[in-house]
């Protein structure tokens, strides 16, 4: 998608609509600073159209440089922020798809008091635009929407930078978006080596190691073998070392990289399993994450490490009650051969502390089905052992609508995952799930600073909402680039 800005109305290019953003106020105010033709003011005349949030009135017009004009709704000036920007215009940009049109003209919102409104609008325009279509006959064409490929934003200079750092993140997230909703069968571990490999080729700043099941086992990383043995494909063990700055300052990023979660031999029910192939994506987000980094030249060093492998179901499977020894030495219990992701973890966060002297280490995974219980599909769960990071991530979560809520690891909950037959056991029983979780992974960190992202719930969506479209939201790729944004300026 292309967009350029305009800063006059009168210099607006032809466009097939064009939507203007109004408050709900007593004598509706539009929220850009044009001067409309009062015909446009049909649907607010006849009230049909209030400027309620979300609201849409369209309208045909003629003679003008449009050939439609989309009233959108804002709601209430006072309560205008960062939220209902993204939620407004992702709904007027989903209204254009599905008009099949291609090329529309968007009011700048110019009189909402909103930090950084420019880039929001921007962000809502370029990230609400994706649709996942591969798998359909004849792609688009049998669609009832459209791709939108061209926008122009009246009423506000332009700021080329920008866009292009936006389009770049626009690509990041997208590449976690269609890595998610491919096929299981085609997103495998051996596709994510490769591609990671491929990030080499791009940037010179980016090297990438993988290791592969002979080398998975010489290190003896013990969990990750366990979880791998059900499946007929080979697991791998992936790091791409982005360096930038003179500096032993290094985060470490680690993303979980299931690529098929069937629950193993404790099975998962049929209709739990159905969104499983969403299950690697943390290492989308690695991958997304390293490749805008890389992009957009970021100064910091930062080390993405994916453990991959499927967890499968076969007579080789692990086997519940059974004891294996983690690349940490500690010796776990596996109670529950669906809580895997905790295992391959583990055995990552391992290898952060053992040889990549982290100053500190991040993981996101889609570790727990509790904490959709918990915070629901919009917000990740944040536990983590330092409240600087916290406070960071919390900042970013502001400023990227990627929100967050910190969860507790309270040390009274330690003793769910006592074993009697090992060091550890990789369950803590139905209750209080996503913290056992995040306490399990605590074991292996050894006290770095560190932050679990555990994105169970907004990972994947049955149904659209904002700037997501169906399935693969690609959560966490503008969170965390952000984040590292910040930390830029605090090393
Ligand atoms: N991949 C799942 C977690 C998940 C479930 C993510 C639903 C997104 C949506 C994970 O491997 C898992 O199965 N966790 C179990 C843990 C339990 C066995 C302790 C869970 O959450 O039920
Ligand atoms: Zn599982
Ligand atoms: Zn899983």
């Amino acid at each position: 998608m292309n967009i350029e800005s305009k800063l006059r109305f009168s210099e607006r290019s032809f466009s097939e609509c064009l939507i203007i953003p109004f408050f709900e106020d007593k004598v509706p105010e539009i929220a850009a600073d044009i001067d409309i033709d009062k015909r446009w003011m049909v649907s607010i005349e006849n009230k049909d159209f209030f400027g309620k949030k979300k609201e849409l009135s369209l309208l045909y017009v003629n003679g003008e440089k449009e050939k439609r004009v989309l009233l959108l709704g804002l709601g209430k000036k006072e309560d205008i922020n960062l939220e209902s920007i993204i939620t407004c215009f992702s709904e007027g940009i989903k209204r254009c798809q599905s008009l099949k049109i291609d090329n529309i003209s968007i009011a700048f919102p110019k009189k909402c008091e909103v930090k950084d409104l420019y880039r929001i609008l921007l962000e809502s325009i370029f990230l609400s635009n994706y649709l996942y279509h591969k798998l359909k006959r004849d792609s688009l064409k049998d669609e009832k929407v459209k791709l939108i490929e061209k926008v122009e934003i009246i009423g506000v200079k332009e700021d080329k930078e920008l866009i292009e750092k936006i389009k770049t993140l626009t690509i990041s997230v997208n590449l976690v978006r269609d890595l998610v909703n491919n096929n299981a069968d085609d997103t495998t571990p051996k596709r994510l080596a490769d591609l990671a490999e491929e990030f080499s080729k791009i940037s010179k700043k980016i090297k990438t190691t993988v290791f592969d099941k002979k080398r998975i086992e010489k290190e003896k990383m013990g969990l990750i073998q366990a979880v791998n043995k059900g499946s007929p494909r080979e697991p791998y063990f992936i790091v791409l070392d982005y360096t930038s700055k003179k500096s032993n300052d290094r985060t470490v990023l680690i993303g979980k990289g299931i690529t098929y979660d069937t629950g193993g031999l404790s099975l998962k029910p049929t209709t739990s399993m159905e969104t499983m192939k969403s299950d690697m994506s943390g290492a989308g987000v690695v991958l997304g994450v390293i490749y805008a980094v890389a992009m957009l030249d970021l100064d910091i060093n930062i080390t993405g490490i994916i453990p991959a492998t499927e967890n499968a179901i076969d007579g080789k499977s692990y086997k519940p009650g059974d004891v294996y020894i983690s690349y940490s030495g500690k010796s776990v219990e596996v109670e529950n051969t669906d809580a895997e992701g905790r295992l391959i973890l583990a055995d990552a966060i391992t290898y952060a502390v053992k040889k990549l002297n982290p100053s500190r280490i991040i993981d996101i995974a889609t570790l727990t089905g509790a904490i959709s219980i918990a915070l629901g599909e919009e917000i990740a769960g944040v536990f983590s052992n330092d409240d600087k990071i916290w406070k960071m991530i919390k900042k970013s979560a502001e400023s990227t609508g990627e929100k967050v809520w910190r969860m507790p690891l309270y040390d009274g909950y330690r003793e769910k995952l006592n074993s009697r037959i090992a060091d550890i056991k990789n369950v803590g029983g139905k209750e209080a799930g996503a913290i056992t979780g995040a306490l399990f992974l605590k074991e292996f960190t050894e006290d770095i600073p560190w932050m679990h992202l555990d994105i169970g719930g907004c990972a994947y969506y049955k149904k659209p909402k904002g700037l997501f479209s169906y399935f693969a939201t690609g959560f966490g790729v503008r969170l965390i680039f952000d984040f590292l944004e910040k930390l830029k300026n605090e090393i």
